[in-house]
């Protein structure tokens, strides 16, 4: 049984006022759910201050990415250790921005998931294709190499704290979604990949989150796909009306 992980990805959005503010809204609208798990992923520079807003709530606290050194002369690194003192329980490795814009490539990927995991951090580890990738009919291979790739040895039980987001790269803040149709078989390959390599009771236990332009308005379909399950939202979990929206998907 696999509970849905509805996350939000704050991005570079929300000063600590700001930050506060939206975890207040969410908190007072969430509801009392034991059918589906909510995280929230702000800055680093928020981490500490909403920590106490979320202790003891059903919201779960990330960050958006990690360094995969423990301490050292790495002006401007985060490591692990130091998301787990500020009460984070999950991160997110391998977003397709911190692959484009800050050139993470699938071996560092890999890295900051095993640093994650090392620390008792469960790591979300995206992948996704570029619109030239999935116009050429590479979609496929390019997602399920990623996936291999950054699941360099890890072992089947280390899995259990892995999460898997698909988030296809030109479907991110375009509001361009992937169809559910294509989003679900995306993700049947990927959980065939995970089958390939730990067999089917560890590629059945994975969560796989969608990502990519997810909206109250196509949240339904998408997380109605039997092996979508969960979201990984940008833009549309920077208000609470439409991340509780999201996060109430029916
Ligand atoms: P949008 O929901 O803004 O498309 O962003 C998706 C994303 O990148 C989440 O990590």
């Amino acid at each position: 049984m696999r509970i849905p992980l509805l996350a939000g990805n704050w991005k570079m959005h929300k000063t600590l006022s700001e930050g506060s503010a939206l975890v207040e809204e969410l908190l007072a609208g969430l509801g009392n759910h034991t059918d589906r798990e909510v995280l929230v992923c702000p800055p680093y520079t928020a981490l500490a201050a909403l920590r106490p807003l979320l202790e003891n709530t059903p919201i779960a606290l990330g960050a958006q990415d990690v360094y995969f050194e423990k301490q050292g002369a790495f002006t401007g690194a985060i490591a692990p250790a130091m998301l787990v003192d500020v009460g984070c329980r999950y991160v997110i490795v391998g977003h397709s921005e911190r692959r484009e814009v800050f050139g993470d490539d699938d071996a560092t990927v890999n890295r900051k998931l095993h640093a994650a995991l090392e620390v008792g951090l469960r790591p979300i580890m995206c992948v996704g294709e570029s619109k030239p990738q999935r116009d050429a009919g590479q979609a496929e291979a390019i997602v399920t190499a990623q996936v291999r790739a950054g699941l360099h040895q890890v072992s089947a039980a280390q899995m259990a704290d892995v999460v898997i987001a698909y988030e296809p790269i030109w479907a991110i803040g375009t509001g361009d979604t992937a169809t559910a149709a294509d989003a679900q078989a995306m993700h049947a390959a990927i959980r065939a990949t995970l089958n390939e390599l730990y067999g089917q009771d560890v590629a059945e236990s994975v969560r796989i989150q969608y990502g990519g332009s997810v909206k109250p308005d196509n949240v339904d379909e998408l997380m109605a796909q039997p092996d979508i399950d969960g979201a990984l939202v940008g833009g549309a979990s920077l208000k609470a009306e439409s991340f509780l929206r999201i996060i109430h998907f029916q």
